[in-house]
This record gives C-alpha cells, sequence and structure tokens, in this order.
C-alpha cells in the first residue's frame, strides 16, 4: 500500500507525526507493506494532516487525518475526498511554480529531475548569455513585494564589472499570513537550488547565500540537506553539472528581525554587522554584499526561474494581466474556511479569491475586511473586491499585493485596534535609523489611542503624521506602514471618530 503524507510544519503543527508513527505502528502490526512517502504540502492547509493513498496509480485525498483514523484508511472505509488533483481547491490551480511541491519527497533529485527538474538548468548553461533575455522576456517580477522587473535586475549585476558578484536569496519571510517561501523550500527545495544556479550561471556569479528566516527550522534544515545532496550530485560545486560554470551555496540564519527581510538590513545581517537598513544608492545590484554586485531575489522568485528555461519565456509570460505576468502564489490565511497556498496566473479579482478559493469566513460572519501584502498592506472592504489582483490594480487601488498573503477578516474586526497594531508593530520592529519611522510609530500609537479613548480631532493629526512617515522615510518599514492605517480609516471612518470609548 502506497501513502503519501504531508511533512511540511503546517501539517507537522497539527499532528502529521503521531498520524506517520501510528500508520507506521498499524501496518506492522497487520503485517502490511506499507510504502510511506512523506512529500511537502498540497496547500490545502485546512485538510491537513493530508494523506493520499494510491489508488490504481491515482492519488485519492483523505483529511484532516487523525491517530484515531488510522486503521480506517487502512482498512479502505475511510471517508475521503476522491482524487487529490479533482478536488476544486486543486484543479482550479495554474502550478508552475509550486507543480512539484507536495507530488515529490522533497529531497529525492531522482523525482525532482523525472518531474522536469534542471532540465531549465541544462538549458541556461547550454546558452549562458541568453540568461538575462529569457528572464526579461517571461515578465517576471520581483515576488517579495516590491515587483521590481527580475532581469533588468540581473542585467544591472550582468553588467557590473567585479571580481566577484553574489546571488543572494531572501527567505527572511516576515510577512503576517505568508507561507510560500517556507512551502516551497520544504516541499521542493531543488527548484529553488536551481533557480539561484541559473542566476549564477547568467549575472556571473559563483557564490549564493540564503538568508533563512530563524522561525523557520525545518525549511533550514531541509534546504540544508537538499544543497549537501546537490553537491554531492555535482549540481553544484566547480563544475556545476558538468559545465565550466562554478556555484556554490551557503544557508545562514538570521536573528528574528523584521526589517532584516529589507535588502541592505539583510545584506548587513549576512556580513555579521547590525540589521540596519542602507540608504539607496548604491543600489545593492552595484554594490551589495562585501560591496560586491548582488542580485537580491525572493525565494518565490528564484524558485520560478527553473520553469521559465523549461518551458519557455513566452509559456510564463502568456499568464497573467496587464505588466503582471505568470502566476502567483496566493496565501489566503486569517479568517477563512479553505485557508492555504493557490497559485494562479495574476488576475482574478480580490473577491473571487476570498469568497469562491477561500470559501468566505470560517467563523460564517460577513467578511468585513482583507488585508493583502502583509502587515504593511492595506485593508480592503467588500466594495473594493473588484479589484483584479495585479500590481498595478493594487496600487491603483490604494493598497499592494506584496508578498500575496491575504488575512481575511469578519465582521467582528476592530479597525482601530488594527491600525493601532500596525503602528505598534512598526515601533517593535523599526530598525532606528530614521526620525519618521523610529518616532513617528510610537506617535502613531498614541494617537491611535488618543481617537479610541474619545478625541476625534487627533484624526486629522494621524493623518499628518502618516503622511511623515509615507514621504519620509528610509524603507519600506516606516514608509508602508501608514497604507494599513490609512486604509482602516479610509474605509471605515466610523470607527475612528473618537465616540466609541467615550461612550462606553
Ligand atoms: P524597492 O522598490 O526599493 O526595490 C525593489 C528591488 O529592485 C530592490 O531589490 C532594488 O534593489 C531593486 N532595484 C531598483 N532599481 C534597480 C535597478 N535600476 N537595477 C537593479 N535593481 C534595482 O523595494 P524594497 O524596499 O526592496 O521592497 C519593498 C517591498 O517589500 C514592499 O512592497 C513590501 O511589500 C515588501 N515586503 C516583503 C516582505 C516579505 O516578507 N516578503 C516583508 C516586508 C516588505
Ligand atoms: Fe529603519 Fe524604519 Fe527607517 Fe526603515 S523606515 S530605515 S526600519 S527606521
Amino acid at each position: 500500500m502506497k501513502v503519501f503524507l504531508s511533512i511540511d510544519a503546517a501539517a507537522k503543527a497539527v499532528g502529521s507525526e503521531d498520524v506517520a508513527e501510528a500508520l507506521t505502528a498499524e501496518a506492522a502490526r497487520r503485517g502490511l507493506e506499507l510504502d510511506l512517502i512523506r512529500v511537502g504540502s498540497r496547500g490545502m492547509v485546512w485538510l491537513e494532516p493530508l494523506a493520499e493513498v494510491e489508488i490504481d496509480g491515482v492519488r485519492h485525498a483523505f483529511g484532516p487525518v487523525r491517530v484515531e483514523d488510522v486503521p480506517a484508511l487502512l482498512d479502505g472505509t475511510l471517508a475521503g475526498h476522491g482524487p487529490t488533483e479533482e478536488i476544486p481547491f486543486f484543479a482550479g490551480q495554474t502550478r508552475l511554480t509550486f507543480a512539484r511541491c507536495g507530488v515529490i519527497d522533497p529531497l529525492d533529485l531522482t523525482a525532482f529531475e523525472a518531474l522536469g527538474g534542471l532540465t531549465g538548468l541544462r538549458a541556461a548553461i547550454a546558452a549562458p548569455g541568453d540568461v538575462v533575455e529569457t528572464v526579461k522576456a517571461s515578465g517576471l517580477r520581483g515576488r517579495g513585494g516590491a515587483g521590481f522587473p527580475t532581469g533588468i535586475k540581473w542585467q544591472t549585476v550582468a553588467g557590473a564589472k567585479a571580481d566577484r558578484k553574489y546571488i543572494v536569496c531572501n527567505a527572511d519571510e516576515g510577512d503576517s499570513g505568508t507561507f510560500a517561501d517556507r512551502m516551497i523550500i520544504e516541499g521542493d527545495p531543488f527548484s529553488l537550488i536551481e533557480g539561484m544556479a541559473i542566476a549564477g550561471i547568467g549575472v556571473g556569479a559563483t557564490k549564493g547565500y540564503v538568508y533563512m528566516r530563524s522561525e523557520y527550522p525545518d525549511a533550514t534544515a531541509t534546504l540544508e540537506r537538499a544543497v549537501a545532496i546537490a553537491r554531492a550530485a555535482g549540481v553544484l560545486g566547480d563544475g556545476v553539472l558538468g559545465s565550466g560554470h562554478a556555484f556554490d551555496i551557503e544557508v545562514r540564519v538570521g536573528a528574528g528581525a523584521y526589517v532584516c527581510g529589507e535588502e541592505t538590513s539583510l545584506l548587513n545581517s549576512l556580513e555579521g554587522k547590525r540589521g540596519e537598513v542602507r540608504p539607496k544608492p548604491p543600489l545593492p545590484a552595484l554594490e551589495g554584499l562585501f560591496g560586491k554586485p548582488t542580485v537580491v531575489n525572493n525565494v518565490i522568485s528564484l524558485a520560478t526561474v527553473p520553469v521559465i528555461f523549461e518551458k519557455g519565456a513566452e509559456h510564463y509570460a502568456d499568464f497573467g494581466l496587464g505588466r503582471s505576468r505568470g502566476t502567483i502564489p496566493l496565501q489566503i490565511a486569517g479568517n477563512v474556511k479553505y485557508g492555504g497556498l493557490y497559485e494562479i496566473a495574476f488576475g482574478l479579482p480580490l473577491g473571487e479569491i476570498v469568497n469562491g478559493i477561500g470559501g468566505g469566513t470560517r467563523s460564517g460572519r460577513p467578511v468585513k475586511a482583507v488585508q493583502v501584502g502583509g502587515p504593511l498592506g492595506a485593508y480592503f472592504p467588500v466594495s473594493g473586491f473588484d479589484t483584479p489582483f495585479g500590481y498595478e490594480e493594487f496600487d491603483g487601488a490604494g493598497g499592494l499585493i506584496g508578498h500575496a498573503g491575504l488575512v481575511v477578516f469578519d465582521d467582528s474586526a476592530d479597525m482601530l485596534e488594527l491600525a493601532r497594531f500596525a503602528m505598534e508593530f512598526c515601533a517593535v520592529e523599526s530598525c532606528g535609523k530614521c526620525t519618521p519611522c523610529r518616532i513617528g510609530s510610537v506617535r502613531g500609537v498614541e494617537t491611535l489611542e488618543r481617537i479610541a479613548a474619545g478625541d476625534a480631532g487627533a484624526t486629522a493629526l494621524l493623518t499628518d503624521l502618516c503622511e511623515t512617515m509615507e514621504l519620509g522615510s528610509l524603507c519600506a518599514l516606516g514608509g508602508f506602514t501608514p497604507y494599513p492605517v490609512m486604509s482602516a480609516i479610509r474605509h471605515f471612518p466610523d470607527e475612528f471618530t473618537g465616540q466609541r470609548e467615550a461612550a462606553e
């Protein structure tokens, strides 16, 4: 009997390891030959722990599986969800970046190759001079949040003259409600390694670093093992896949500061310095790690590169909307019925994501707002649900897609408290380098507390403060904190009239 069981941290958090143990013990007790294959997550977090049983060559989904369900699972009497890939949440997706995630053992390099792995790297080795143009033609933009064209960034680094260049992967995924970086590293780490090697060949870098979030111990362990396997197999090292290109990767773990997800702060941290933001210019593409030209890309940007080289830039660019090309791994979280990772072409309206894919709130109450883009993202009310998911479209609606995390709130959400939390988050995480962020966020918390205490006039002061933070901060932390605050005021003005606590 062949059973696939998720090994993702989200599955572990809800008991997958106990289920694995119970499966092995029960199969042994019955004298049943069990082939238990641990895989990454299919992204359907609400079904975790998800066990898939292969029946006539097709995987059938069962979940959430509890320890007490194990005998029925082995008997074939447990009610399931039918073929996994026919579940609407899965069937509606266009999986390019996450094509292998949840399908294979994350550390099985042979299985990775059997499903298209390393094809992109071989294509890049065959025509290294075309790498930058191919990425440009794909339309890929930075998936960390800013959406800067990846090919242009690589072109800047490729054109810079230096004795050493670096590829730095930003895996400091700090946005609330996001988990795409973690999920792909835990579920298909070789895709990231392959993407980094292609980047190295394209720009002439021989060394790559992955800056891991300290809160991701499972992902770190998986990636370290994957790097060792890739090195032993000749995918990394002095001659990548037997070519004349050298490229190797080192995994480094941060110490838990949100601001170290900002690229210059991350570079400082990698160099062993305090994680403080550097002014730009100089751009990291010209003077980055140890002062050398450096590609700094998010995990998803780099893990998407192999499929572009495997299937062609045009194939990738055919998906999407406007200047947002390709697919985006949406991370649907918060008070939502079907939370998880959903990869789809850009362009789907926000309301369809929340109500159609996410199934509305888990509490069953009406949706009030969705925060898109992490703690620095704007709140969208239901009236904004026709906004198509794209960089320019969200920008035009006063928001940002950021790292594509969505956190859903029902009608019990307290928008003033959420605005206060945004300012408090900024105050706690500020690196302290510039005044609008360091001092402004503390004043922001105080001003919101004044509004809550009945001082409605303080709202004008808060608006003024937000403008100063937005225009005067050195990086996105101070500069974007006004987004959640001002969007809450704009869309839910009644909650900022100062009458609430005064009346209580
Ligand atoms: P940015 O707009 O300053 O830069 C975007 C990228 O383009 C950077 O890597 C920059 O170095 C590069 N770049 C700009 N001009 C270039 C040129 N001519 N040649 C080569 N490269 C060039 O934005 P920033 O501050 O890097 O990122 C802000 C975003 O980060 C926000 O939109 C936010 O959503 C996101 N974010 C993501 C988090 C996460 O957990 N993934 C956490 C916090 C923020
Ligand atoms: Fe540091 Fe905040 Fe200024 Fe960014 S905006 S450089 S986090 S003080």
